[in-house]
């Protein structure tokens, strides 16, 4: 399956983008605030794990190609939470571009077609996103969807207390903020 957008396209992951996945994966700037890197391989597993659940359930964190160029430009999407989290698990919704591509509106662009999906093809009642607390960029794309910063931020437990990204702010979009936003622009 394939989602459009009026620059992009949504689409499962192909062989030739792993290889500029791997190039974000190993950019600082992209990935300041991930706890590290990625190696080559580590930026393989993720893509071909991502590529496996698309395959199985028909959607996820899709590879976004710019339509102008053809470029892969990164992933944009969604993907169930895993169970270790302080709420209930649930389906996220999260993107990674690489930097020559940011400041365009793409992942927003990309991010409102992906709750589309989330809300009108999957039927789900909420959707949430989260990053740690200083990824200011990623937070401003959350507020640009419409979602809504929940009160508490939480201790993300993969990471070391004290680590500097372990604080994350959560934000979530339910079916009806969903419809009344679709709404008010008129769709
Ligand atoms: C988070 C990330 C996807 C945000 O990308 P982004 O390009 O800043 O976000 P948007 O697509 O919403 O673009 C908004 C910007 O494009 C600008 N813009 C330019 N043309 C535009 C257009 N036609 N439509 C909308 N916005 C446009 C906006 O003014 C805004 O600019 P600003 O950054 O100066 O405020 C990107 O920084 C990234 O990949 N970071 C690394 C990975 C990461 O941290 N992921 C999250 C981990 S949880």
């Amino acid at each position: 399956m394939i989602l459009e957008t009026k620059r992009l396209i949504l689409r499962q992951w192909e062989r030739k983008d792993f290889k500029a996945f791997q190039k974000l994966n190993s950019d600082a700037m992209v990935m300041e605030y991930f706890p590290s890197l990625l190696s080559k391989e580590e930026s393989d597993v993720l893509a071909q794990k991502i590529y496996e659940s698309i395959e199985s359930e028909g959607w996820g964190a899709w590879a976004v190609e710019e339509k102008e160029s053809g470029n892969f430009i990164g992933f944009v999407g969604l993907h169930e939470t895993a169970s270790n989290l302080p709420f209930e698990p649930c389906v996220e919704i999260a993107w990674r571009l690489s930097k020559e591509y940011w400041g365009k509106g793409y992942a927003s662009e990309a991010g409102d077609e992906a709750l589309r999906f989330a809300f009108k093809e999957l039927k789900l009642n909420k959707v949430v996103s989260f990053t740690a607390t200083v990824n200011h960029r990623s937070e401003a794309v959350m507020q640009r969807l419409g979602m809504k910063k929940s009160e508490m931020n939480f201790e993300h437990p993969a990471l070391s207390i004290g680590h500097r990204l372990r604080e994350h702010v959560l934000y979530q979009i339910s079916r009806e903020d969903y419809e009344s936003l679709e709404s008010e622009r008129g769709k």
